[in-house]
């Protein structure tokens, strides 16, 4: 069976529940990765914190390439991610889950692309993508893994939402309230920094990806201020239920 990989956000550092954990280094053409592997809920599973283990990356520097990368070789179908988000709307609550099913990207200085030339990839199915590859977003999350996590978070009598737009910001900073005004005129649920390119290099490599998000805090403008510590903590606070979510829906695949 192939591992299920798991990618922690912001406060979700270590899999809780993890069974026989190893450290496994991955060599890719875009960096070495160091991941978990271990067994959950009787399946293999691989997890990467993508800000590292002590949140020692900020969005912008981390290498989504070589984490995507890492998960395909070896041999990773379905990937289900967790984010902490800020909310564009009102009945987006801090503690509530939301399953994105749409992004707006916003990110101004990054590597969106596995295809930048050369690059070549052999799918699971034996499509083999080269050169200049074009992948198709219409549908960038996996909706198969989405209705089950909603479903198990629905069992679980999680506020969770199904659907909603990812807006994604460069970062590291907080977002200005005008351009959070800009972003619920365009049609913005939550707002993030790392779901771009993340979620259209997993798509370029055809893996299954699901983005749980938690929303952490109201975004610019609709609270007096926002602060890293809160994201944080609010994100802690959810923590072991998303775990426990994370268990359920990995023990159902
Ligand atoms: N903006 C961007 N990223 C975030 C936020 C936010 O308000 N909260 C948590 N991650």
């Amino acid at each position: 069976m192939a591992p299920i990989g798991i990618i922690g956000g912001s406060g979700f550092y270590k899999l809780v529940g993890i069974k026989n954990p190893q450290r496994v280094y991955v060599d890719t053409p875009f960096g070495a990765v160091v991941m978990t592997r271990g067994i959950l809920a009787k399946k293999e599973v691989v997890f990467l914190p993508r800000h590292g283990e002590g949140h020692t990356i900020p969005p912008h520097r981390i290498n989504y390439h070589a984490n995507a990368y890492a998960m395909y070789k070896l041999g990773v179908e379905k990937v289900i991610a967790t984010s902490a988000v800020g909310s564009i709307r009102d009945d987006l609550r801090p503690g509530d889950f939301v399953l994105p099913d749409q992004i707006i990207d916003f990110t101004k200085n990054r590597k969106y692309t596995f295809f930048d030339g050369d690059f070549s990839i052999r799918l699971r199915n034996g499509e083999v993508r080269r050169g200049v590859y074009h992948v198709d977003v219409t549908e960038p999350y996996c909706r198969e893994l989405r209705e089950i996590i909603y479903e198990v978070g629905k069992e679980m009598s999680i506020a969770i939402h199904f659907g909603g737009t990812y807006v994604c910001t460069e970062g590291p900073r907080f977002e200005t309230p005008a351009e959070i005004r800009f972003f619920k005129i365009i049609g913005g649920d939550i707002v993030g920094m790392t779901n771009s390119p993340e979620v259209f290099l997993f798509k370029e490599l055809d893996i299954c990806y699901a983005l749980i998000c938690v929303v952490t805090n109201y975004a610019a403008g609709m609270q007096k201020r926002i602060t890293q510590e809160e994201v944080l903590e609010v994100f802690k606070e959810r923590s072991e239920i998303l775990a426990e979510l994370i268990k359920r829906v990995v023990a159902r695949l």
